[in-house]
């Protein structure tokens, strides 16, 4: 369970109870170097920008994210539902195969349907996928760098991004877990059949355009 503050680039996360529900805040932090009120304005921009995302992968797609409670324009914060549960990173490695195999289905699945629903979520990795200790679902969060799009290159280099984070975080169970996410993803995805080329396209070609 998250207990303590986070602190990522971009962002500082806390927990505290909204009204009497447990709650994350997710606060956008100024950036010193910028012009104060340009700094204001992209800050207030991507609040607003990854608070409506995280409700469409929920409404559009039906990928389970964290119910939005409020957004704080002048603190550039969402408060959202608290996930009772872990990132996938840290539980990964201590699940049996039958398992992960079962879990990297399900991230396949889900990433196919964001994709079906034209949402590019932007940084897949088994940090922003939480499993909850609940009722075991996948929630999926951190849509900072999310996007519309309906691209066959996007939805190839979202996947490609994912498939560089197995690599460099769950090496040992890449092969049954990459089968995995790919079967998971053909399952939901309009572009189900296509995807593999196009990563192998992307990753050929050894750089990849991101938009951000
Ligand atoms: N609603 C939530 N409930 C529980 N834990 C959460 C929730 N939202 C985020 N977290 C935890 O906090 C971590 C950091 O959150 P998030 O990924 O959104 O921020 P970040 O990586 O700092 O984002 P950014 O890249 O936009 O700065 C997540 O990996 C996850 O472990
Ligand atoms: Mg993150």
């Amino acid at each position: 369970m998250l207990k303590e503050t986070f602190r990522g680039a971009e962002s500082k996360l806390y927990i505290k109870d909204w009204l009497d529900l447990p709650a994350i805040y997710k606060q956008r932090i100024a950036k010193t170097y910028r012009i104060k009120e340009l700094d204001f304005y992209f800050r207030k921009q991507r609040t607003i920008h990854e608070a409506k995302l995280l409700a469409k992968a929920k409404s559009l797609a039906g990928v389970k994210t964290p119910f939005i409670y409020e957004i704080d324009i002048p603190q550039t914060t969402i408060i959202m539902e608290l996930i009772e549960g872990d990132q996938l990173k840290n539980l990964l490695p201590s699940f049996k195969t039958k398992k992960i195999i079962d879990i990297c289905k399900e991230i396949g699945r889900n990433v196919g349907k964001l994709h079906h629903a034209n949402i590019i979520h932007g940084d897949l990795t088994t940090s922003n996928i939480l499993l909850s200790s609940k009722n075991n679902e996948l929630i999926f969060v951190d849509f900072g760098l999310g996007y519309i799009s309906d691209r066959l290159e996007d939805f190839g280099i979202d996947v490609y991004l994912l498939e560089r984070a197995f690599i460099s975080t769950h090496q040992d169970i890449y092969e049954d877990s990459w089968n995995a996410i790919i079967q998971g993803y053909k399952e939901t995805s309009q572009y189900g059949g296509q995807i593999e080329e196009k990563i192998r396209e992307i990753a050929s070609r050894g750089r990849y355009s991101k938009r951000v």
